[in-house]
């Protein structure tokens, strides 16, 4: 079943960087997140925001392939970006399901009609794992 998951999400992934370009989706996913959590604007204030859209929508869904392919290591990677993160002063969990579930909107328009149950069952229990694995960094970096 995992093994089902892993594939339709990396699937799924591929077909979206064929049919989108990855600056566009990239730039979507930025900005259905600032527009949620428009705060967070500041956390990037210096940086070349062009290159953070489509850098981020890489590295998240790199983390979030891992979640599924590679259990043990993204505990410890996603615990160690959730550390390394404080130099940006992200200090809020619900910065990283956010970023994440702007990343599926984005991939999930993407498919239009080919997103079917078994794609989106394969997602949710990506982004379920994800958030299990953000739950544990948090409570062992700041104890919350
Ligand atoms: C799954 C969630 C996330 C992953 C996997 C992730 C990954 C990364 C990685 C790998 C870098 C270093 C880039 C490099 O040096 O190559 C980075 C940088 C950065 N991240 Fe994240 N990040 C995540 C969530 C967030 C969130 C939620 C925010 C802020 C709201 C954020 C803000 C930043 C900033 C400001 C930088 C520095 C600029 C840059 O190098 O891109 N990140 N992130």
């Amino acid at each position: 079943m995992y093994h089902d998951h892993l594939q339709a999400v990396k699937a799924t992934l591929t077909e979206a960087r064929a049919r989108r370009d990855l600056q566009a989706m990239g730039d979507e996913m930025l900005q259905i997140f600032l527009t949620q959590y428009p705060e967070a604007t500041a956390t990037f204030e210096g940086f070349e925001l062009d290159y953070i859209a489509r850098h981020k929508f890489c590295k998240v869904a790199d983390a979030l392939v891992d979640v599924l392919e590679y259990p043990d290591y993204s505990g410890t990677s996603l615990s160690e970006e959730v550390s390394r993160h404080q130099i940006y002063d992200v200090q809020d969990r619900e910065y990283y399901f956010a970023l994440v579930d702007a990343l599926v909107t984005v991939v999930k328009s993407s498919l239009g009609d080919d997103w079917d149950e078994k794609t989106e069952e394969s997602w949710a229990d990506t982004v379920s794992g994800f958030r299990h694995n953000i739950d544990l960094a948090f409570r062992e970096n700041f104890d919350r």
